[in-house]
């Protein structure tokens, strides 16, 4: 599939995905390139359809796309309830386990999904697999003595990367850590990675999402799919 398949498969889960969003709601707005076709079909319906929603977005990205179209955005703390937070994903596997961060933005992402009382995720079919990993695992790292944590990743066999940016320097997230990424191919149990990660000292937070995903709305050549978590 090549990119311009890819991102028609991503925006027809976009449009799709946004149709989910009524008057009055409350609505998470994730991160990433397949968000963004979603949000510019909410800032569409907004603007010729007199839609009215307050959002809280995911990443300072998503705020100011959606507030280029006169979305009303809060913070998180100053909502009582979030009705559907919708994100995109980089892996999601049969028993609805994801892999998410890939735009580092998996921290703010997490505590919006886990405010929300229905999480939806947007991808294109390529994102569908048996069994998450081949996707490297981001992981949110304070800065300080983040060396010590790839140390202890790589004694671990995670095979981490510290993420740079076009000029070599660390990636910094929306609360200015960095994110690691590990390169582990093939994850056979997550839950047991998640416990090891988060117990680590100097993680903040990873983007494994384990069964935290309602609906999964599936880009396909032959129009949107829509998979529903049964055990949740
Ligand atoms: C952002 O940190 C991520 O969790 C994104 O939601 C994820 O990487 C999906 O991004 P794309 O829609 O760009 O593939």
């Amino acid at each position: 599939m090549d990119k311009a398949q890819q991102d028609a498969l991503k925006k027809a889960a976009g449009i799709e995905a946004a149709k989910l969003i009524e008057n009055g709601m409350i609505a998470g707005l994730g991160t990433g390139s397949t968000v963004r076709f979603l949000v510019d079909e909410l800032g569409r319906r907004v603007q010729e359809e007199g839609l009215q929603f307050t959002g809280v977005t995911t990443s300072r990205r998503t705020q100011e796309q959606a507030e280029s179209y006169g979305i009303t955005i809060v913070d998180i703390d100053d909502v009582d309830h979030v009705d559907i937070t919708i994100d995109g994903a980089d892996e999601v596997d049969k028993d609805f386990n994801g892999i998410k961060g890939g735009g580092a933005a998996l921290l703010w992402e997490k505590i919006v999904a886990i405010n929300s009382n229905k999480i939806v995720w947007i991808v294109d079919e390529s994102k569908v697999v048996d069994t998450i990993g081949k996707f490297p695992l981001p992981v949110e790292v304070i800065p300080f003595g983040a060396g010590q944590v790839v140390r202890k990743f790589e004694e671990r066999g995670y095979k981490p990367v510290l993420r740079l940016d076009a000029e070599g320097k660390p990636v910094r997230t929306d609360e200015n850590n960095y994110v690691v990424d590990l390169h582990l191919e093939r994850i056979e149990h997550p839950q047991d990675l998640a416990d090891d990660l988060i117990n680590t000292v100097g993680v903040v937070e990873h983007g494994l999402f384990l069964n935290m995903v309602d609906t999964v709305i599936v880009g396909d050549p032959n129009g949107p799919r829509v998979l529903t978590n049964g055990n949740k």
